[in-house]
């Protein structure tokens, strides 16, 4: 917005010189015997004008004169969240703007930078933030953003604690990533929390949007079945993730054209993807690689086989002692004891899960 002080000193400066030339027009008028013209006073008229609209700027709210703020979210028909609208980054100043960009960047080629070979440092594993978050954190249902920075701070009961939105990064950064923790003043997390809370910007606090996260898929009656879930891995993954699920090195060496899906260069038992529910909610809806909510490929029995078949080759370990440090919140897909419930460690693994929920349910 204009100074309005400004505004008022350099309107009252025209009104001197306006005078003034008014003023030497009628002089010169009056010299050469010109007949007076008493509307010939235009300069007051502008001068009256303008000070019009100072005034009037002056009690108007203050809000009319804010460029829009970048209230970037887009939202589908049936109000399901696209992601954000990238021509409205201009509205951020050009290091926010550059900052936005590398958390994106970061998102979507995370190994280039912190994975094995990382040029930024050697961290975590083969995958990207991107494998599991698709179109860098925007697919409906695609374990998308959408809800992240509306919904944090927020307690979880993992860590028994409210966690912040740097707090949830490195878990997927120490789980997912099966890394060590990024420095929460670096760059790097500065910028993906950046790019994070672009993408929230036009979502109200406590908002979920339509299609955020990883889709809910009804429990089965029996156990996930790993045999059969082999079935499904050879007939509609093997093309890509490969018989051994060792994925797909690109030729840079530094990043996944298909990512390993267990293996040491895979994501760690302390993962959401660990858990039976995550990965057949996430499968369901993705893979193989395309499909969409609207469009899957694997039915839910599918899904939850092929979960626990994934889920049954090894994966790399997880310092969990700090986890749950109220056992009664555990999810019913909770793979590791103890419980307080009766039911063994293999059914909480693999299911079903149906009779471990109702237990819990509050009469
Ligand atoms: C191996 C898969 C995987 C990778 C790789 C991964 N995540 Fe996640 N992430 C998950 C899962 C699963 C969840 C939990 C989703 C749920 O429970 O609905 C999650 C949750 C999150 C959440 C919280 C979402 C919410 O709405 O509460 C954030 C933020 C997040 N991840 C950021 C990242 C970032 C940043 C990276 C890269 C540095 C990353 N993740 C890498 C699988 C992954
Ligand atoms: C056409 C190739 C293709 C097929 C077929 C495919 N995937 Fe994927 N999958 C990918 C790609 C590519 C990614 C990473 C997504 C990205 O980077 O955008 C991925 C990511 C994943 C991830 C998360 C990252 C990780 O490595 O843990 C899981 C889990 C997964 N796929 C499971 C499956 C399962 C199960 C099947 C079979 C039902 C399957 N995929 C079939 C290409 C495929």
């Amino acid at each position: 917005m204009l100074n309005p002080l400004l505004i008022v000193l350099t309107t009252v400066l025209v009104l001197v010189v306006m005078h003034v030339v008014d003023d030497a027009l009628q002089l010169i008028r009056e010299r050469t015997g010109q007949p007076m013209a008493h509307d010939m006073r235009w300069s007051r008229r502008i001068v009256r004008a303008i000070l019009i609209v100072v005034v009037a700027q002056l009690v108007m709210p203050r809000s009319w004169f804010e460029p829009t703020p970048p209230q970037a979210a887009l939202f589908g028909p049936d109000s399901l969240w696209l992601g954000a609208d990238t021509t409205r980054l201009i509205h951020l100043d050009r290091d926010q703007r550059e900052l936005v960009r590398y958390g994106r960047e970061l998102v979507v080629n995370t190994s280039r930078y912190i994975g094995p070979h990382g040029t930024v440092m050697q961290n975590t594993n083969a995958l990207n933030c991107q494998s599991c978050h698709l179109d860098a954190g925007t697919k409906p249902w695609g374990n998308n953003y959408g809800a992240v920075w509306s919904t944090y701070p927020k307690f979880r009961a993992r860590s028994g604690a409210t966690e912040t939105v740097a707090k949830r990064v490195n878990d997927c950064v120490e789980r997912s990533l099966n890394g060590t923790a990024l420095d929460s003043t670096g760059r790097e997390m500065r910028a993906i929390l950046a790019y994070l809370e672009w993408l929230g910007s036009g979502i109200a606090r406590g908002q979920r949007p339509k299609g955020s996260g990883i889709a809910e898929l009804p429990f089965m009656d029996r156990p996930a079945d790993p045999e059969r879930g082999r079935s499904v891995f050879e007939a509609k993954c093997v093309s890509c993730h490969g018989a051994d699920g060792q994925g797909l090195l690109q030729d840079d060496g530094l990043t996944y054209q298909y990512p390993p899906l267990w293996g040491p260069l895979s994501y760690n038992s302390g993962a959401g993807l660990y858990r039976l529910s995550r990965f057949a909610g996430y499968v369901k809806n993705n893979m193989p690689q395309g499909v969409t909510h609207e469009a899957p490929q694997l039915s839910d029995e599918e899904a939850w086989d092929v979960a626990a078949y994934v889920n049954a080759q090894t994966h790399p370990g997880a310092d969990l002692s700090n986890d749950w440090p109220d056992i009664r919140l555990k999810p019913v897909d909770h793979p590791f004891g103890p419980f307080t419930d009766t039911f063994p460690e293999t059914q909480h693994k693999f299911g079903p899960f149906g009779p471990i929920a109702a237990q819990y349910k509050k009469p």
